[in-house]
């Protein structure tokens, strides 16, 4: 079939779909967590249609998947008294729980949410039109980031199961919490980023209040039980609807203590200066990017396309790590030009379910239009769309346009297209995209593809300091979840990793003594008597 019909008829009858998997149940989300509680919601329901449309004898038609809550400000209000509540200013059950009980608690979640992965997936895939293997790798990814975390926390208790004597002083030091976290995820990685926070948090002994994003709620319905049977009642806490209605008033009340959003800088803005006293409050932010590849001249380009494309198109662009800038020296631009429409082309595109599929619907046909509206002013600017049919649209879906030669007074080389568009920009000197970079409102990472490793040394050193990881001949990504992930600029604040994330949504404080015999004699006997979960030398193994 050509390409354009194959477009035309991407989405599938629904008997098509039903010989293929079998849909999982129309999620009518009725209840909410609160304070321990699944409780009842009886106001009005916001309706969830996929992107994934359905081909209704020749009509391609959304179809409601379910629906959730909206909640109203009383409801975001009840969730941060249990939340307050449970914290209790750092006296609460859960805050002074030992470590090693905190540990048990997050590993009967982590089997509850084994047992939910296979729905979880499955609702993912159709609820934001991830590819089912990008579904599955995403909750598998975020089971392992549990696990990983609690490694990562054995060990830091077990640093820090000692004490310290320095100029006549006894002292005890660990991290403690900070209070109540809101965390608010994204809606390309609604669970693994919005967990990337939820756990740390949680298990560092804060309360949390969790909004799951406006796309990729549902998927966190099957695991409220596990919430709520996992964890002490209030520790956490889910609110759903409008975000000025259910954050507004939370960010207002003062009693949020650290706010972990991962999503627009302008957003996170808004929401810290609700907070009354917004130097108490710590900030975790995942913001924007605009990635940008630099491609030398002796790059070999043979090998390279193709993590080009993965850099670019993985989850059709929507990753805020993505390459969103390709930079190429203007004399192997053919060449490079050529193999990378070939590339693109060999890309399986259609419905998430399909077996490796590259290429799927976005979660909302306003994004669609996005990427429409930036392909055509750069067109009426001078670009062209180099790819055989990109640009090509059906209702959700769009296919991969590679714009080029991409200028400067363009939209795509300034704005953050987060979708199937790579904007292609010759240069000549290694100044040009050095200026880019400097000149960028963000500061996440970048690419550099090349061998000269004269010339990649001498990029590497600016570079480092103009944003947070510089990728050789490889894509720009956030993996392994062990290596530090942040950015400069208006890209992120706080660092997030399996072991940072521990740390940010802590503070370090400690116990003090001067070194007598009376002092020693207490902290003997408080120690031996295990009277404290924070003074102590005993080891988690
Ligand atoms: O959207 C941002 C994600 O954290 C990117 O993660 O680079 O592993 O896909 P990734």
């Amino acid at each position: 079939m050509k390409r354009q019909d194959a477009i035309r008829n991407i989405f599938p009858a629904l008997n098509e779909i039903t010989s293929k998997f079998t849909l999982p149940k129309k999620n009518h989300q009725k209840e909410y967590l609160v304070n321990g509680e699944l409780r009842k919601w009886t106001g009005p329901f916001q309706d969830v249609l996929s992107p994934v449309y359905l081909n209704n004898n020749g009509i391609n038609e959304p179809v409601l998947i379910g629906s959730y809550p909206l909640l109203t400000e009383k409801e975001a209000m009840d969730a941060l008294d249990a939340a307050v509540r449970a914290y209790d200013h750092g006296r609460g059950k859960w805050p002074t729980m030992p470590v090693e009980q905190r540990i048990s608690c997050m590993e009967e979640f982590i089997f509850r949410m084994n047992e939910k992965k296979d729905e979880i997936v499955k609702i993912l895939m159709l609820e934001i039109a991830k590819s089912w293997q990008d579904a599955d790798k995403e909750v598998t990814r975020t089971i392992e980031y549990i696990r990983d975390t609690i490694g990562a926390l054995k060990e830091l208790d077990r640093n820090s199961s000692r004490f310290t004597i320095e100029q006549g002083i006894i002292g005890q030091i660990r991290r403690a919490p900070l209070g109540v976290v809101l965390c608010m995820g994204p809606y390309n990685y609604p669970l693994n980023e919005t967990f990337t926070t939820v756990i740390p948090a949680l298990i560092m002994g804060n309360t949390v209040i969790f909004k799951p994003p406006k796309l990729g709620v549902l998927l966190h319905e099957p695991l409220l039980e596990a919430f709520r049977d996992s964890f002490p009642p209030g520790v956490v806490n889910t609110v759903y609807g409008d975000g000025p209605t259910v954050v507004g008033p939370l960010m207002k009340s003062g009693k949020i203590d650290a706010l972990a959003f991962i999503g627009s800088s302008r957003v996170a803005d808004i929401l810290k200066k609700q907070h009354p006293k917004p130097h108490r409050m710590r900030s975790i932010l995942g913001l924007e990017a605009k990635n940008a590849a630099i491609i030398l001249k002796d790059a070999d380009l043979e090998n390279i396309v193709k993590e080009v494309v993965l850099g670019a198109l993985s989850y059709n662009g929507q990753r805020c790590t993505a390459l969103k800038l390709i930079f190429i020296h203007q004399d192997i631009s053919d060449v490079f030009l050529s193999k990378l429409t070939d590339e693109i082309s060999q890309l399986k595109f259609g419905m998430p379910w399909d077996k490796d599929v590259k290429i799927t619907p976005l979660p909302e046909i306003g994004m669609v239009n996005y990427q429409v509206e930036l392909i055509h002013d750069a067109v009426q600017k001078g670009a062209k769309i180099i790819n055989p049919d990109g640009g090509t649209k059906n209702q959700t879906f769009i296919y991969p346009a590679v714009l080029f030669p991409v200028k400067e007074n363009m939209r795509i080389f300034h704005e953050e297209q987060f979708g199937p568009v790579i904007p292609v920009v010759p240069y000549k000197n290694i100044r040009e995209p050095l200026e880019f970079i400097v000149k960028s409102d963000f500061g996440q990472q970048v690419s550099i593809f090349g061998e000269n490793e004269d010339q990649i040394a001498r990029l590497l050193d600016p570079l480092v300091n103009q944003v947070c990881r510089v990728n050789l001949n490889s894509q720009c990504q956030r993996g392994p979840d062990t290596f530090p992930f942040t950015g400069r600029k208006d890209s992120a604040e706080g660092t997030l990793s399996v072991s940072d994330a521990l740390r940010v949504f802590t503070i370090r404080t400690l116990v003090a003594a001067k070194d007598t015999e009376m002092n020693k004699k207490i902290l003997k006997k408080i120690m031996r008597e295990h009277k404290s979960s924070f003074l102590s030398t005993d080891y988690i193994l």
